[in-house]
């Protein structure tokens, strides 16, 4: 098959979680703009409208499915009726993740550790072993985790240590679930993002304007990523063009890990 051939998703249907905003909004672009029908989740209904509004006027084949991930009970159900409505799905993309608190371990509750630990980690382990494990008769799929590079690496800045933990964690799934499903066609693999500039890392150069200057600075590049440049990655692991992949995280994070 020619070389661009093999990037092409014509026939693939792909769910994204989280896929109305930040990474997983332009993760579900690169695969749609590609050939793949996307089906996009997230939580709030506005943001997914906005979100189809936008990838339909590029010419993207999309819905949307309105459901909390947060809760491993909601995210066995939010499968449930995904696979309802969408019986074969090729790829999946384990987007939901990140954290809104900043507690240091010695002062973090219980239920907020478990909680950060369910959207990072728990919900992934649910959309694998139902979406990903449809996809095993069929001989054929991509499940993509999206880890952080502080699944390798504790943030400076970061305290509580549950969204480390449970990214480091993510990693582990990915290469153990790799090897159980390699012989069967599926395959799995993660991506561990650097320093985006999403509504997240807004939200926290927002409480704490200098932190922009700061990440900025340990960052060989000199920047931020923008957030559409996590998409040709994903592209390349969601199709044919990876086909010898599988059980690996690439980091992309313009050298920030490098120092
Ligand atoms: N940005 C970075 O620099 C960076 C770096 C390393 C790793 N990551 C990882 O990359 C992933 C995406 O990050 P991002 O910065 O793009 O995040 P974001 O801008 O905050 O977007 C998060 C997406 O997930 C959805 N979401 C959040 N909580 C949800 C829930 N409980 N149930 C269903 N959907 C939910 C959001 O939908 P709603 O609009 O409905 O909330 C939105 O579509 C995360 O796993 C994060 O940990 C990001």
């Amino acid at each position: 098959m020619p070389i661009l051939d093999q990037f092409k998703l014509t026939g693939r249907r792909a769910l994204i979680t989280g896929g109305s905003r930040g990474l997983g909004l332009e993760m579900a672009r690169a695969l749609g703009e590609a050939g793949a029908e996307v089906v996009i989740a997230g939580s709030d209904p506005a943001h997914l409208a906005a979100a189809v509004t936008e990838l339909r006027a590029g010419g993207v084949q999309v819905e949307s499915v309105q459901a909390d991930l947060g809760m491993p009970e909601a995210a066995e159900e939010f499968c449930r009726r995904v696979l309802a409505a969408y019986p074969a799905i090729d790829i999946l993309i384990n987007n939901v993740g990140g954290r809104r608190i900043n507690i240091p371990t010695e002062e973090l509750a219980l239920a907020d550790w478990q909680r950060i630990v369910d959207l990072n980690l728990t919900q992934a382990f649910v959309c694998t072993k139902m979406i990903g494990g449809a996809m095993l008769p069929r001989r054929w799929g991509r499940v993509i985790n999206i880890a952080s590079i502080n699944a390798f690496w504790p943030g400076k800045t970061m305290r509580g240590r549950s969204y480390e933990t449970a990214k480091a964690a993510l990693v582990m799934f990915t290469k153990a679930v790799a090897a159980d499903w390699a012989a069967q066609g599926v395959t799995v693999n993660g991506i561990a993002p650097g320093p985006f500039l999403t509504d997240a890392n807004r939200r926290w150069i927002r409480e704490r304007p200098e932190f922009e200057g700061e990440v900025r600075a340990a960052i060989p590049m000199g920047r931020w990523g923008e957030p559409r440049e996590i998409g040709a990655l994903a592209l390349y692991l969601a199709s044919e063009a990876s086909s010898f992949m599988t059980g690996s995280v690439v980091v992309l994070d313009g050298g920030k890990t490098l120092w």
